[in-house]
């Protein structure tokens, strides 16, 4: 298969790339400059991540950009993070729009204050009907909290009387997690040479390809997206099952 046709029917399977974007901290570090140009640069890197899965046709995005862990991090890193949101919030969200790209959050957002959930509850909902790109911001996020909330949603309903202990399964406890209706990621990319989850998408991620770019995430370029696909393109995916 020659390399272009290749790009473009991994693209077509291609449903869901997840990123942890990590390395902002480090690329600072490197040039001398405070760890919230580190952030800003990174802010510019999810732009060009959403420009290249448009372009690819990728209809699932989803970003770890906070984790539920991340708080333990300095007020004023954390300060520096929320005001970069809502910078993007307010400077780019027309133009997320404007492409056909839904916006949603993913975690805790209600941790950030009222001002910065309310700034992202109004842009879930401009964004509700857009199809073309659904992008996941995962904002205080962590996969076993995610999985704590779910299995406290189905206590409830047994308790109600609802549902029964047996009939609880695999759909069942899918059902109940935030990304519900959202298809598993196909692969999860992390950048920093870093190789570890760190708590993103446990359920998730069970058949998920894993990825590792040797580059800090205020690097990433489109040909990294591109080089995303390409790898997801040569990877055989077996789900258990014998190969043929
Ligand atoms: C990822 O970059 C961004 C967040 C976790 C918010 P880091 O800030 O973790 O960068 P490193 O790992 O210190 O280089
Ligand atoms: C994971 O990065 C979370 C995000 C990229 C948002 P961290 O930098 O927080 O992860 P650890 O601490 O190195 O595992
Ligand atoms: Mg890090």
């Amino acid at each position: 298969m020659s390399d272009a046709s290749e790009g473009v029917s991994a693209a077509r399977s291609l449903r869901h790339v997840a990123i942890i974007m990590d390395g902002n901290g480090r690329w600072a570090r490197a040039r001398g400059v405070p760890v919230a140009k580190g952030h800003y640069e990174g802010g510019e890197a999810v732009q060009r991540c959403v420009e290249a899965a448009l372009k690819h046709d990728v209809p699932y995005l989803t970003l770890y950009a906070f984790s539920s862990e991340n708080w333990q991090r300095s007020k004023d890193e954390v300060s520096d993070l929320t005001s970069l949101l809502h910078f993007y919030l307010r400077h780019k969200l027309d133009d997320l729009h404007r492409q056909g790209v839904r916006l949603r959050v993913i975690g805790d957002p209600q941790r950030f204050g009222p001002a910065l959930h309310r700034e992202l509850q109004r842009a879930e909902e401009l964004t509700v009907e857009n199809t073309r790109l659904t992008l996941l911001l995962a904002l205080s996020y962590g996969g076993r909290a995610e999985l704590v909330g779910a299995m406290k949603l189905l206590a409830q309903k047994v308790e109600a009387g609802l549902l029964k202990a047996n009939e609880i399964d695999e759909d069942v406890i899918e059902g109940a997690l935030q990304t519900h209706d959202v298809p598993d990621p196909d692969i999860i990319v992390r950048t920093s040479g870093e190789r570890r989850l760190s708590n993103f998408l446990l359920w998730q991620s069970a058949y998920a390809e894993l990825l590792f770019l040797e580059i800090f995430w205020p690097d990433f370029q489109d040909k990294d997206f591109t080089e995303i696909v390409r790898h997801y393109a040569r990877r055989q995916r077996r789900f258990g099952r014998r190969p043929e």
